[in-house]
């Protein structure tokens, strides 16, 4: 027994990726590919697909969503750019169904590791700041994956130190906050996806690294997305969910 995927956004760069990997992947089978140009809604009705895996674009993702949630299919969303209030929008309608879906800053399970290891030292440091670098084709920013990590060290740490005023001769150059966490986002050639954590203490500090250097990395994560989702009943956040 197959589980259907249709990917959206399937001539972009991870969309391509994902065609492969779901093609041989034997528990799962490929039955649609999807472009801007295409009617996703249409697309979902005629390959009766199961699961939706979405990598398209900041201005479009949460309206795809709300299709997918609607044509009874399984979002699995890849796409950066889902505003808070957006995010729990999309919760509530999938609440509403008993409906699973899963919407993953980040499907590499290293970087996840990443993250989680961020939200331990967390607890013992609570002055961080996140550095994340793409790649200069990057249409968004900061990254899902630098919000998720914001929100998941806002939530451990025990203490939230006071953020100084400070003058910025230059507007911007301390970054911007998420949940009182400095994010700054760096758009370079010559880099994929590299995240750093950075934890001050007294005396020194603690740097949490992790670099993604071919988008293959991706494949694992959203490869067990495709096999669990079907079993959800509720639109969770974060793949991190999914590891035990
Ligand atoms: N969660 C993760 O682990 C992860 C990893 C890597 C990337 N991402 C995110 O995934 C997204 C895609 O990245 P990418 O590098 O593949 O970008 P990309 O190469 O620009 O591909 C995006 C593709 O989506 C298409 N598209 C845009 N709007 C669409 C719509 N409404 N319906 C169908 N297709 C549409 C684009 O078409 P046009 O060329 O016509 O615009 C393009 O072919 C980004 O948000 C990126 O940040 C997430």
């Amino acid at each position: 027994m197959f589980i259907r995927v249709l990917v959206n956004g399937a001539a972009g760069r991870m969309g391509r990726i994902t065609v492969n990997a779901v093609q041989q992947e034997n528990t799962l089978k490929l039955v649609g590919e999807t472009r801007r140009s295409d009617d996703l809604c249409k697309a979902i009705r005629i390959s009766n697909a199961d699961v939706v895996v979405d990598f398209t674009d900041a201005a479009s993702v949460f309206e795809n969503t709300k299709k997918i949630i609607a044509a009874n299919a399984h979002p699995i969303i890849g796409t950066s750019g889902l505003l808070s209030e957006q995010i729990k929008e999309l919760q509530q309608l999938c609440h509403e169904k008993q409906h699973g879906g899963i919407i993953a800053p980040n499907f590499c399970i290293a970087a996840l590791l990443m993250m989680r290891f961020s939200e331990q030292a967390a607890r013992y440091f609570p002055n961080v700041e996140i550095i994340e670098i793409h790649h200069e084709g990057k249409r968004d920013a900061p990254s899902g994956t630098a919000i998720k990590t914001a929100e998941l060290i806002a939530n451990a740490r025990k203490i939230t130190p006071t953020l100084k005023k400070i003058h910025e001769t230059l507007l911007g150059s301390r970054g911007a906050y998420k949940d009182q966490v400095s994010i700054h986002a760096l758009r370079l050639p010559g880099f994929l996806a590299q995240q750093e954590v950075i934890f001050g203490h007294l005396g020194g500090n603690l740097r949490i690294t992790h670099e993604t250097i071919d988008r293959h990395a991706f494949m694992p994560g959203v490869i067990l997305a495709c096999q669990q989702v079907v079993a959800l009943k509720e639109l969770i956040y974060g793949l991190d969910n999914l590891l035990v």
